[in-house]
């Protein structure tokens, strides 16, 4: 592939753009600046830098970034910024899209992709991904909620009955807040949320730790996203429980 085709796909502008880039020194293979747009590279494992910072070529995007609270998954937020904005700007450009939705409020596990057939795999219903929440409960998380959690429960303006894949009281949490492990196969909206306000507990703290047998890494702040890698990725579309 010619090193400008490469920039290209990885989202460092329009083709022109990224010849310029190269042309003008900016872009190095191995610390050495390359200044010719058309040589042939092989784009697999291909790292390169552009102004001094270092990318590996993926073919397709896939990352996970650890949400914090206060951003909107929406390209155009209303009321907080958007996980977007935290994002480098090729990343952006490529277009990567969130693999479904977390509240403002919500913390935690959130996967970016521009592989549309991948989304669509990981967020169809049919498919029935779990997902694990940790959930911070404003009342003690009794036994009889949990079994209504598991036996499935008629959420308000849905006719349809939802249950948990899993559910488990964790215990009084650091923060006061009363501790449930609950792992959901589907994805609607607020679902946490009102499956708890169905059997009369109210959501305080909400963070998604696992999508699939995908765990979020343990070393990654809030705000910081990374690469999957093919181990990784081979996790989130295990849908075995985690
Ligand atoms: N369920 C919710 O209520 N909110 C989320 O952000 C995710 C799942």
């Amino acid at each position: 592939m010619k090193l400008a085709q490469v920039l290209f796909s990885q989202g460092f502008g329009a083709r022109r753009e990224c010849e310029g880039l190269i042309v003008s020194g900016h872009v190095a293979l191995g610390g050495e600046v390359v200044d010719d747009p058309f040589i042939d590279v092989e784009p697999e494992g291909l790292i390169f830098s552009v102004r001094g910072e270092a990318w590996t070529y993926h073919e397709k995007a896939l990352l996970v970034m650890n949400k914090p609270r206060g951003h909107e998954c929406s390209q155009k937020p209303k009321h907080h910024p958007s996980v977007y904005s935290l994002l480098p700007a090729p990343l952006r450009r490529r277009d990567v899209q969130s693999v479904g939705r977390l509240d403002e409020d919500t913390t935690g596990l959130l996967l970016f992709t521009d592989d549309g057939a991948l989304i669509h795999r990981l967020t169809s219903p049919k498919r029935h991904v779990p997902k694990v929440y940790e959930v911070g409960c404003k009342h003690p998380v009794s036994a009889e909620q949990v079994e209504r959690l598991l036996a499935g429960v008629k959420l308000v303006d849905d006719p349809a009955t939802v249950r948990a894949a899993n559910a488990e009281a964790t215990g009084e949490r650091p923060d006061g807040l009363h501790g449930l492990r609950l792992t959901l196969t589907d994805g609607k909206y607020h679902q946490v949320k009102r499956m708890l306000a169905a059997v009369s507990n109210r959501v305080e703290a909400l963070h998604r730790s696992a999508f699939g047998a995908f765990v979020l890494p343990a070393n990654l702040a809030p705000g910081q996203w990374r690469w999957l890698s093919p181990d990784d990725a081979r996790a989130v579309a295990d849908q075995k429980l985690c």
